[in-house]
């Protein structure tokens, strides 16, 4: 039995002015008509999967029953996080939840990236299910094109292979000199940042790495409280968890690492850059969705997600323009990770 365990918690500043604070990008229809926390149910459902695990906080947690419902999916759980203390202590939290069934599988998956071939994702979840029944932390791995520095990086033995295969190394996010050298070497994989283990292992790893963890994030489901169909872990103990990334606490640390190389259209979707990329610009490297034009432009993408608002480019070169139907954004394309400094100097509300 597979739980789907997807983190939507999320506030994704970066795709600022359509994702908000009191509406984030996952719950919003980025890519086509349903939204990408959609997309994930449907992409985690199916025979073996068992209903899902969702990981969110108070102020999202009616837009996802909402969702779930119009996607036709019940929850196993739905888990309120007091705080954002980022993906570890979140994760631990649901293997917590769930420790009276140690040998379920947990597929831990964002809900803010797309994939483009579901099957081919099912066929990678099936190859890591072995090796995680074996007792392996599994990792999926993407094959880099750019040496990016906002990921993870998986170092394998070998160039890549299909099927599961033994992980040397997790490096997260390196510095640009250290992500050149390693996309030179041709043996390493980009982490998609979906991760698939069995219960029991993953709070041995969790004891074993990150063990100051275990505490706080154990008292937090203790004294968690069921409110309607929601369980409010307990507030005190969580805010005493530290804030750390799994990637940092458990998978560099951790030797029983195994990943399953996926290249089924993977996109995190983390700044308006890859958005662009991702909406299939033209030669001219132009991308507009409706209700925008643009005349003469290079490297450029213009959206507009208002009904009724027209948007018109002319001459452009390396521009993101978004208008939505209170705000605009305009900026370099090449600065767009920059975003969230815009949102955090504003101090904006939304
Ligand atoms: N529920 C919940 N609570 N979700 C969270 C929290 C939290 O406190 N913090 C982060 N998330 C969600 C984010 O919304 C996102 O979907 C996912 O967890 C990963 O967090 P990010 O903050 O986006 O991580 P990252 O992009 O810096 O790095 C991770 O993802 C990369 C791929 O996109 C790492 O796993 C990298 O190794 C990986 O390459
Ligand atoms: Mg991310």
């Amino acid at each position: 039995k597979i739980y789907p365990v997807i983190l939507c918690g999320g506030s994704g500043t970066r795709l600022w002015p359509l994702s908000r604070k009191s509406y984030p990008k996952q719950f919003s229809a980025l890519m086509g008509e349903a939204s990408l926390f959609q997309l994930t149910l449907k992409r985690l459902s199916g025979e073996g999967y068992a209903d899902p695990v969702l990981l969110t906080n108070s102020d999202f947690r009616f837009i996802a029953t909402q969702q779930l419902g119009e996607a036709g999916g019940n929850a196993s759980k739905i888990l309120i996080e007091p705080a954002a203390r980022n993906t570890a202590p979140a994760i631990l939290a649901a293997a917590v939840a769930l420790a009276d069934e140690p040998d379920a599988l947990m597929l831990v998956a964002p809900s803010d990236h797309v994939i483009k071939d579901d099957a081919a994702f099912r066929l990678a979840v099936d190859a890591a299910a072995g090796a995680a029944e074996a007792g392996q932390l599994v990792t999926f791995g993407i094959t880099p094109d750019r040496p990016e520095t906002g990921y993870g990086y998986l170092e394998l033995e070998t160039a890549p292979d299909a099927g599961a295969q033994p992980l040397k190394r997790f490096v997260e996010k390196p510095d640009a000199e250290a992500a050149a050298e390693m996309l030179a070497t041709g043996r390493f994989l980009w982490n998609a940042g979906i991760f698939m283990f069995k219960v029991s292992t993953i709070l041995k790893a969790f004891e074993d790495h990150a063990p100051g963890l275990m505490a706080p994030v154990r008292a937090s489901v203790a004294e968690g409280a069921t409110d309607l169909c929601f369980f409010r872990l307990g507030e005190t103990a969580y805010m005493g968890a530290e804030d750390i990334s799994i990637d940092y606490a458990v998978m560099e640390r951790a030797a029983n690492l195994t990943v399953v190389p996926f290249n089924g259209g993977w996109n995190d979707l983390g700044s308006w850059e890859t958005v662009w990329r991702e909406t299939g610009p033209d030669a001219d490297g132009v991308a507009t969705t409706q209700g925008a034009t643009a005349i003469d432009c290079k490297n450029t993408f213009l959206r507009t997600d208002s009904e009724g608002t027209r948007l018109v480019g002319i001459g452009l070169e390396n521009i993101v323009a978004v208008a939505m139907q209170d705000a605009v954004l305009v900026a370099d394309i090449r600065q767009s990770q920059r975003v969230k400094e815009a949102v955090a100097a504003l101090k904006l509300e939304n």
